[in-house]
């Protein structure tokens, strides 16, 4: 039986919101509700694996729940929770704790980048994260998982699992009369200009939640202003932009600055440089400072408000909770009995 289209995709709560969690994630979101159901968690749980003052946790929580909102998702529509108010993703990522190897977990370049040389001083979870993903995403047996780029190797480990799981324990899957398939092989869903959303100061780096440097990052929530002087301030090389995409070849910034033009215009970026090119950044950098805030300024002032007012936001929480129980159950009962789990 084939499985339902079903899109899942999770945020952490563990730093403030920037351009390429908007671009690279939350803005395509947003269409997918047209054409599947949809599923986004605030992935709290996540955000553990490595230190979060509580109160800095929960704030942040808030903050984006009310971003998912303000950018265009409809709660009545997809189910929007916060992970740690469903507990079949613990319960699922402890079995597949069990399944996935280590050797597969030490291949994550995530966790060597965020690991550094620290390896043995990371907390155990940082270690596990990909499984608590790949549970994230298979308790809702999602077939199709829009993310940025850096999520890539994490995917392919999701379908690792998937598929280990239906391997090692196809006996018991065919005797209890389930689909073979139990798990489907989950689709990564990274198009677009923006899948990479580079810094401003420096195209070898990726635009991040724990870069130190602000003039590097466009939140969410800057102003106007803010937002104009970063990008003014953006590095680049002196030429003037290309008319072809292929000029941009070795030009990483001149690059970044054109995918995120024309991620913010829903456009390509062969249309942005049939515009601007043979044009110089002193006209294109305004430019693009005011799309940004012509896109990012209204998604602030609604994202304000919704924090503004954390009952109807908890409202929102809990109902997603509620629906996204009722589905996880139902793969659960299933997944107890296929593992052998008495009761
Ligand atoms: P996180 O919280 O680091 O990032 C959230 C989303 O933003 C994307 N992203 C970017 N896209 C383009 N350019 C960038 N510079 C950039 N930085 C971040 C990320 O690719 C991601 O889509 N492990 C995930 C959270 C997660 C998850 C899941 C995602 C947990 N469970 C299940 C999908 C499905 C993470 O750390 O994303």
């Amino acid at each position: 039986m084939p499985f339902s289209p079903r899109v899942f995709s999770g945020i952490q709560p563990s730093g403030d919101l920037h351009l390429g969690n908007y671009l690279g994630a939350i803005r395509r979101f947003v269409p997918l509700q047209q054409t599947h159901d949809c599923i986004y968690c605030v992935v709290d749980m996540h955000a553990i694996t490595v230190w979060q003052e509580p109160e800095d946790l929960r704030r942040r929580t808030y903050e984006v729940a009310a971003a998912y909102i303000a950018a265009g998702l409809d709660p009545s529509r997809s189910i929007i929770f916060n992970q740690s108010q469903v507990l079949q993703h613990a319960e699922l990522g402890w079995i597949f704790n069990c399944v996935a190897r280590v050797g597969w977990m030490s291949r994550m370049t995530q966790f060597k980048d965020k690991a550094g040389k620290n390896t043995e001083n990371v907390s155990l979870g940082l270690f596990a994260y990909p499984s608590l993903m790949a549970a994230d995403i298979l308790l809702y047996k999602a077939t199709h998982v829009p993310v940025g780029e850096d999520q890539k190797q994490h995917l392919e480990l999701t379908r690792d699992i998937a598929q280990k799981f239906n391997h090692d324990y196809r006996k018991r899957i065919r005797a209890l009369g389930l689909d073979e398939t139990f798990f489907p092989l989950t689709e990564p869903v990274i198009a677009g200009p923006a899948t990479r959303v580079m810094s401003l100061r420096d195209g070898a780096k990726k635009m991040s939640k724990s870069d130190t440097s602000d003039m590097s990052i466009i939140y969410m929530t800057d102003d106007a202003d803010t937002i104009a002087k970063k990008v003014r301030k953006a590095t680049t090389d002196a030429e003037p932009l290309p008319s072809e995409v292929a000029g941009l070849a070795g030009r990483a910034e001149a690059s970044n600055l054109v995918g995120i033009y024309a991620a913010l215009s829903d456009s390509s970026k062969e249309q942005v440089l049939r515009e601007f090119g043979g044009q110089g950044f002193g006209t294109f950098k305004p430019a693009l400072a005011e799309l940004a805030v012509a896109v990012l300024s209204p998604i602030a002032g609604e994202m304000r408000r919704l924090v503004g007012d954390p009952a109807e936001l908890d409202r929102i929480l809990r109902d997603g909770a509620e629906r996204a129980r009722a589905l996880a159950a139902t793969t659960m009962r299933e997944v107890r009995d296929i593992v052998g789990f008495v009761g």
